[in-house]
């Protein structure tokens, strides 16, 4: 599905969010505070419009991703970029070594992964002591008005304009499925205090339309 969607992803993400998307990054990266000579693991990273974000403080950012078709547009577009490597591989399976990143992120990835607590478990052994996780996702709007309105939206509107923007519309209607059937904010941060993390905490983004997530391993 998403090797599919590969080619217009980016635009059709700044479509459906009405320019919220580039907001959302914004808030990412200043979240994770990426620190010249640091080694982040942007997991889920797509073509790595989020890794390049990240990059551009002079971290050296892995993007992983295990679609071949999101990579091959990442790759090609960001081949310029000295600071970032893009690595094929599975959230919950990851290639590294146990304690090797200063920050692991993850920006609308983890509601995709069949097993998020398993790929919580990952980012967990894969980050450094003292080092940080910050988890970017769609979550549920705390008013009741707005997430009527935004449930609204992403059963009747979002399919139309999907139908004229993306390559491959019906990967999307999975997007409104998932997004509903996804946790809330205080399970999400349990799930995070489960697979080790400490001072676990979130913000919500756009009323809570998306949540910043973040903590620490001790
Ligand atoms: C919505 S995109 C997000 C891309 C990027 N992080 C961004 O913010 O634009 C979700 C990505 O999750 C990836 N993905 C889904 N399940 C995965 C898994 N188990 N391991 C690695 N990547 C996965 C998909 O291939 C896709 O590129």
């Amino acid at each position: 599905m998403f090797d599919e969607v590969a080619a217009h992803y980016d635009r059709t993400n700044a479509l459906l969010s009405v320019g919220n998307a580039s907001l959302w990054r914004v808030a990412t990266t200043q979240a994770v505070n990426p620190q010249a000579g640091e080694r982040i693991l942007d997991i889920a990273a797509g073509t790595g419009t989020s890794s390049a974000a990240l990059a551009r403080s002079g971290a050296h950012v892995v993007a992983a991703d295990f679609s071949a078709g999101m990579i091959a547009v990442g790759t090609a577009r960001h081949a310029h970029n000295a600071n970032i490597d893009f690595v094929q591989a599975d959230a919950t399976a990851l290639p590294f070594k146990d304690n090797e990143f200063d920050a692991v992120t993850i920006s609308f990835g983890l509601r995709n992964v069949v097993e998020p607590k398993k790929a919580l478990d990952e980012f967990y052994r894969v980050t450094k002591p003292g080092g940080r996780v910050v988890i970017c996702e769609f979550s549920t709007p705390p008013l009741s008005l707005v997430r009527r309105s935004y449930f609204a939206y992403l059963n009747h509107v979002m399919p139309r304009v999907v139908r004229l923007a993306s390559s491959n519309a019906e990967a999307y209607d999975y997007l409104g499925e998932s997004i509903a059937a996804w946790p809330t904010q205080p399970v999400l941060s349990g799930w995070l205090r489960s697979a080790g993390y400490s001072a676990v905490a979130y913000r919500n983004l756009t009323l809570g339309i998306v949540a910043l997530h973040r903590g620490t391993k001790s």
